[in-house]
């Protein structure tokens, strides 16, 4: 059974260096202090709590997902990342990470963003319901897409 653990520094390293791929088409190269610091707590300003869990399975750290309630507007809630652990992907987790977010966070809309030549993770989010808005925003040198699932 898949169970929620609170996000540390520790926690959020162990799963990034083991999804390298994700940073190399991120960044060019493997993540840093900054993408911990960021997933633990880069959100915007005027937002006053960001929600940042890590799925654990048989004692280890598959996944982890982070949110945003009420962001943009009442009612939406704003997923930030969403990442299962690269040697475990296509196994159906992502899909039951998400259905369990869609719980947790009691959103009655959801929204995201996802690098425009991110094709998995596009694939991904539009097979569990989401559907792109026609906006295009850039983040860092990218740009990214947005999609929602009402
Ligand atoms: C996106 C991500 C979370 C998907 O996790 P996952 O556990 O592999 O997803 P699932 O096994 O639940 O896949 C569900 C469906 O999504 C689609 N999908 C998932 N990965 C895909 C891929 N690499 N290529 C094409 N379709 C894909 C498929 O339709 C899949 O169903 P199928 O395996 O029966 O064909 C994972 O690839 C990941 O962590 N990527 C790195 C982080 C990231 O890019 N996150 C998204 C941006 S927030």
């Amino acid at each position: 059974m898949i169970e929620w653990v609170p996000a540390t520094g520790e926690r959020a390293a162990e799963l990034f260096a083991a999804c390298p791929d994700y940073f190399q088409r991120l960044h060019g190269h493997g993540y840093s202090q900054e993408d911990v610091r960021d997933f633990l707590e880069g959100k915007p300003p005027e937002v006053a709590e960001k929600h940042t869990w890590m799925a654990r399975l048989e004692g280890q750290i598959i996944g982890a997902v982070d949110f945003l309630r009420d962001y943009p507007e009442p009612g939406t809630v704003y997923v930030g990342l969403l990442m299962v652990r690269e040697d475990r992907q296509r196994e159906g987790l992502g899909a039951r990470l998400f259905e369990q977010l869609e719980i947790l966070s009691q959103g009655e809309r959801f929204r995201l963003a996802v690098l425009e030549h991110n094709a998995p993770a596009l694939a991904f989010w539009q097979r569990v319901g989401f559907v792109p808005t026609g906006e295009l925003k850039p983040y860092r040198q990218h740009q990214v897409v947005l999609l929602q699932k009402s």
